[in-house]
């Protein structure tokens, strides 16, 4: 299809939406008692759904606001107020080893959709035994992470957005063999990428909805275009795509985010774990590239190239460069060509979380997922418009990305990746070059190498930025390197780290900033500290900080803190990914913490949720009114391969399912409280 088909395809689409996924009630249809006000637009609800969290008073009864400025009020002074801030009054549970969903008293959680139900009403009801290609391509996709919430009409009927990350083949096959079992290398690709899903709530429960218009299955060969200064750039260009604008699929997307204009934006993560044979590439400079994204040089792990050239460096050698990006969907239309944005960069990207600047520029944080890596931010050209959703679509391909430096006296700057500056002089060919080879242009700006960074995401109450670090053990001395030891400070760090970064102005579009350490992970009975100037480089691996919260005993324990997200009062709830391998705080299943993030509170951490085991827990994501919260329990028993895995989980039978949560308080009211 050439380009200019594409895009009159995708705009006939949008003028083609109904009134019901504009968020346009028209008297008479479906509005429900307490149901939004009639004509409120689409960019209302998405606008209401981003915006309204940066308020810390009033939230509730606010009317809709546009995302047109991103103003911060400030938080309360008086100390009455401030102690109830964080508004947590549940009964933390404990560490559990345990194969199940535990929820604090007076919670309730069910599974919303696991891997193998039909998103359509042709497809057959998941059998693991069997499993066919054609089946998967019309079911939910396997290892959910991602979790988004788009509201369709009031609170009662959204969109869920969810990535599907990778494929355990050992946990899904009886008997895997890869490289030699074409149609299970057609199951696994069928079952990576993501699922948009209609949901409903009725009575107390959520359900989904097979059949309904909106669903969508976006697998590993769904045809998606390639826009930003990487399209058509040499490097992109393969036997299948002379033109180097369309690739097939996207792979192991892990978290992601939304835009103000209420679209979803799913991230490339470990990509180069598909591609086989870099020891065979026949251009030097690009396996060295290739070699610093971690593509193997000999046959991948799951041997797709014994069946598809695209996936064997040997003979498809610019393939890897066509992934690891983040990827944008409009979940309100089916028929929507999924783009990656190569503007926000190549990288192993954990999650993309928008925000406005003061002057209405789109501001995406993201996070490279790999020891020694970085974090990342784009800054949009363009301006965001509330009142027309469609000229908001291509704002992600024009604008200047940026890598972090830390200084160790808790200032840092956001260094420009682009042709302009003197360290990448000379040293790539355009400012496409520099996207598919981010890392490599990261290097050479001497950004600071991070312990893991994962979710990096703006509090929409105090504007603050969190990013999380999930471990790194590999740190094993202090180097005086690029920037920073006193924002990596523990050797190692087994546990993981949360940073708390302030832009300058409080404005996401400054270029410099401040930042300090919010936690560092771990059983805080040992050696906890409680002075932020205690914080020194090379801290002993078991040290740990609650944001100075001084009881211990009232703590948490927490490690491997991964995906992250905001109730409306601000306080942060934490997916964990790899407290199983923590013996420092007792290897129990990975979990869901909250903290809040201001207040007399600030840094005391409950742990609200323990998953089955060998799980990672993965989302979390509020509903609009913040009564459910939504999360992924990816990879139960992971590693054990039929039938001997360590969980049995959800169904109790031998192959396991992951699975997207919602859990609610019962008799009603807010998560947390
Ligand atoms: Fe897929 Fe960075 O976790
Ligand atoms: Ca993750
Ligand atoms: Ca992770």
């Amino acid at each position: 299809m050439s380009e200019g088909n594409m895009l009159d395809r995708r705009d006939a689409a949008i003028d083609g939406l109904d009134d019901e996924a504009l968020g346009i009630d028209r008297p008479g249809l479906h509005a429900a008692p307490g149901e939004r006000p009639q004509n409120e637009s689409f960019t209302d609800i998405v606008s209401r759904n981003m915006a309204r969290r940066s308020f810390l008073k009033g939230a509730a009864a606010a009317v809709p606001v546009l995302m047109t400025t991103a103003t911060f009020a400030p938080f309360a002074s008086n100390e009455a107020e401030a102690a109830t801030l964080d508004g947590l009054a549940f009964e933390p549970i404990k560490p559990s080893t345990a194969d199940k969903v535990i929820v604090p008293k007076g919670y309730r959680q069910r599974a919303l959709i696991k891997w193998g139900d039909p998103l359509f009403d042709d497809v057959a009801p998941f059998n693991a035994n069997a499993q066919t290609p054609e089946k998967q391509r019309g079911q939910f996709g396997y290892n959910c992470d991602f979790v988004g919430y788009f509201p369709l009409a009031g609170e009662r009927r959204a969109l869920l957005c969810v990535n599907h990350e990778y494929t355990s083949g050992e946990d899904m096959f009886r008997s895997y063999q890869p490289g030699r079992n074409k149609n299970q290398a057609d199951i696994e690709i069928a079952a990576h990428g993501g699922s948009v899903v209609e949901i409903r709530l009725e009575g107390e429960v959520w359900s989904y909805i097979r059949g309904s218009k909106y669903n969508r299955r976006i697998t590993g060969e769904t045809e998606m275009e390639i826009t930003g200064p990487a399209a058509g750039h040499d490097l992109m260009k393969t036997s299948a795509d002379k033109n180097g604008t369309k690739v097939l699929g996207m792979l192991n997307n892990c978290s992601g985010g939304k835009t103000p204009w209420g679209t979803w934006l799913t991230c490339e993560e470990n990509f180069n774990q598909y591609f086989a044979n870099n020891d065979q590439n026949p251009d030097a400079e690009l396996k060295a590239a290739h070699q610093r994204y971690g593509v193997t040089g000999g046959a991948s792990g799951r041997a797709w190239e014994a069946f598809y050239d695209r996936f064997d460096v040997a003979k498809e050698p610019n393939e890897p460069n066509r992934f690891g990006w983040v990827v944008e969907i409009d979940p309100f239309d089916p028929t929507f060509v999924p783009k990656k944005r190569t503007m926000l960069g190549r990288a192993k990207h954990e999650a993309a979380t928008c925000i406005l600047s003061k002057d209405s520029r789109v501001v995406v944080y993201t996070g490279d997922d790999q020891q020694f890596d970085y974090v990342y931010k784009f800054i949009s050209k363009g301006r965001y418009n509330p009142g027309n959703r469609r000229d908001n679509f291509d704002l992600l391909d024009t604008g200047t990305l940026y890598v972090a430096k830390f200084h160790d006296d808790n200032t840092g700057e956001w260094i420009p990746l682009t042709m302009t500056n003197p360290a990448l002089k000379g040293k790539f060919d355009s400012q496409g070059e520099i996207l598919i080879k981010t890392r490599l242009a990261a290097d050479l700006v001497g950004a600071t190498a991070m312990d893991r960074p994962e979710d990096c995401q703006p509090n929409p109450v105090n504007g603050k930025v969190y990013l999380t670090m999930t471990n790194n053990t590999a740190r094993t001395s202090i180097v005086p390197d690029a920037g920073s030891a006193k924002a990596n400070p523990r050797v190692p760090n087994p546990s993981g780290h949360i940073i708390e970064l302030s832009e300058d102005r409080d404005d996401h579009a400054a270029t410099r900033f401040k930042w300090e350490i919010f936690l560092l992970c771990g059983n805080p009975t040992i050696d906890l500290k409680t002075s932020a100037e205690q914080l020194e480089p090379g801290l002993a691996s078991t040290a740990t900080f609650f944001a100075g919260y001084a009881d211990a005993d009232k703590l948490g324990k927490v490690g491997a803190p991964d995906n992250i997200a905001f109730d409306s009062k601000g306080n942060l709830w934490i997916a964990t990914d790899g407290q199983p391998s923590n013996a420092d705080i007792g290897r129990p299943n990975d979990a869901m913490h909250v903290v809040p993030t201001e207040g007399k509170n600030r840094g005391y951490l409950r742990q609200f949720l323990s998953g089955p085991r060998g799980c990672e827990v993965c989302g979390p994501e509020f509903s609009t009114d913040d009564r459910t919260v939504f999360c992924a329990i990816q990879h139960p028993g992971e590693g054990g391969g039929v039938p001997n895995t360590i969980s049995t989980w959800p169904d109790r039978k031998p192959v396991v399912r992951p699975t997207v949560m919602a859990i609610r308080k019962i008799g009603g009211g807010r998560i947390g409280t």
